[in-house]
């Protein structure tokens, strides 16, 4: 059996990832052990009803060269630290990671192995020994979008995306539902009161997001009952870092010789852990809708081709459905006005679970 460290497991992301390693058992086939940036020494959590001894010291590097393989949901900074030290040690373990500082390296390979598979497993025979979690985006595209890609339709993808509070962290999470409450609570009597003019009360709560006293540490600005068209940092292009990634990442989880465009506009949205896209597709040839919607559907056993109907739309293609699952619907599917090689597609998918977590679960799974 491996020895599996595990660290930043209590973070969102490493608890969504523990959550999921419970349900599969994937306890049962590895030595975890746990790790802390703050708490060693105290009891190591039981996640499979094991007793892991103590939690270790996350900055140890003789403890880290140990393992056969780290597991980090820690973050970028953490990554940035410590990885570089224990490669120049001579470390020769398995290093996933959840961050994105390691994304783009070429000895690092981006996992989401129902897309891409045979691109892990040629880099596994050439002896690649870290793998990187996508951005939730990217993966999540491929999820829904994955049989396009497979069968080589894709001459560009132009996105927006819908992206959920849960992408910003834990506590941009939180932030989004106090700001929620407090707007309600600010009306809540109006509200209450059918006869109460609805335009004095959307007054009311545009006064009280605009007042600066809501809580916007995180976002910077009021998210409830509002938008925000940028994520992450800006590029010197006009770029967000998140729409860059976009094309960036795509094209090396395919490995593509030839770069497919993707570009777009990535717009934080009041959905709690679900990103949300929509797509425009040119496609390099005319295909019937039928067989579109057969290749999508066939690409992976998480995909679900959604009618475009509007009922079943409604019903199957939301955040509040799909959240907590690992469902990879798309719909809206429908040939655009531009012409037949255009075609339209919406997704929505659980930014922490095939966005985040999924991916590193199963690679561990892989390689233990
Ligand atoms: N960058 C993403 C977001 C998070 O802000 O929604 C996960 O990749």
């Amino acid at each position: 059996m491996k020895n599996v460290g595990f660290i930043g497991w209590r973070g969102m992301v490493g608890s969504v990832l523990m959550q999921r390693m419970v349900e599969e058992r994937d306890f049962d086939a590895i030595r975890p052990v746990f790790f802390s940036t703050s708490q060693l020494g105290l009891a190591a959590p039981s996640f499979a009803g094991q007793n892991n001894g103590t939690l270790q010291d996350a900055y140890d590097l003789e403890a880290l060269k140990a393992l056969d393989i780290i597991i980090t949901c820690q973050g970028g900074d953490y990554t940035n630290e410590i990885y570089p030290k224990l490669r120049e040690s001579g470390w020769q373990g398995y290093w996933i990671d959840a961050a994105s500082s390691l994304r783009m390296k070429d000895d690092a390979i981006i996992i989401l192995d129902p897309v891409n598979q045979h691109v892990i497993e040629q880099g596994l025979n050439h002896g690649v020994k870290t793998f990187v979690g996508g951005n939730c985006t990217v993966s999540l595209m491929l999820m829904s979008l994955g049989g396009l890609f497979a069968n080589d339709l894709v001459d560009w993808v132009s996105v927006a995306t819908y992206q959920a509070a849960s992408g910003g962290g834990a506590r941009h999470m939180r932030e989004l539902l106090t700001q929620m409450g407090q707007l309600h609570s600010h009306v809540a009597s109006e509200l209450s009161d059918p006869a109460s003019a609805i335009l004095n009360i959307e007054r009311k709560v545009t006064d009280l997001a605009r007042s600066g006293s809501l809580p916007t540490d995180n976002f910077g600005v009021p998210l409830a009952g509002s938008l925000i068209p940028w994520i992450d940092k800006q590029l010197d292009n006009g770029q967000t870092r998140e729409e860059w990634k976009g094309q960036a990442e795509t094209n090396k989880i395919l490995n593509t010789s030839t770069v497919i465009p993707v570009d777009g506009l990535c717009v934080r949205v009041g959905a709690l852990r679900c990103h949300s896209q929509a797509f425009t597709i040119k496609l390099k040839q005319d295909v019937s809708l039928p067989t579109i919607e057969a290749m999508l559907a066939a690409h992976n056993d998480w995909v679900k081709v959604v009618p475009n109907d509007r009922d079943i739309t409604m019903r199957e293609l939301t955040p509040a459905a799909v959240t907590g699952t690992l469902a990879a619907p798309v719909g809206r599917l429908r040939k655009l006005n531009m012409g037949p090689e255009y075609l339209s597609a919406f997704t929505v998918g659980d930014q922490l679970l095939w966005g985040a977590a999924e991916p590193l679960r199963r690679m561990l799974r892989l390689l233990a």
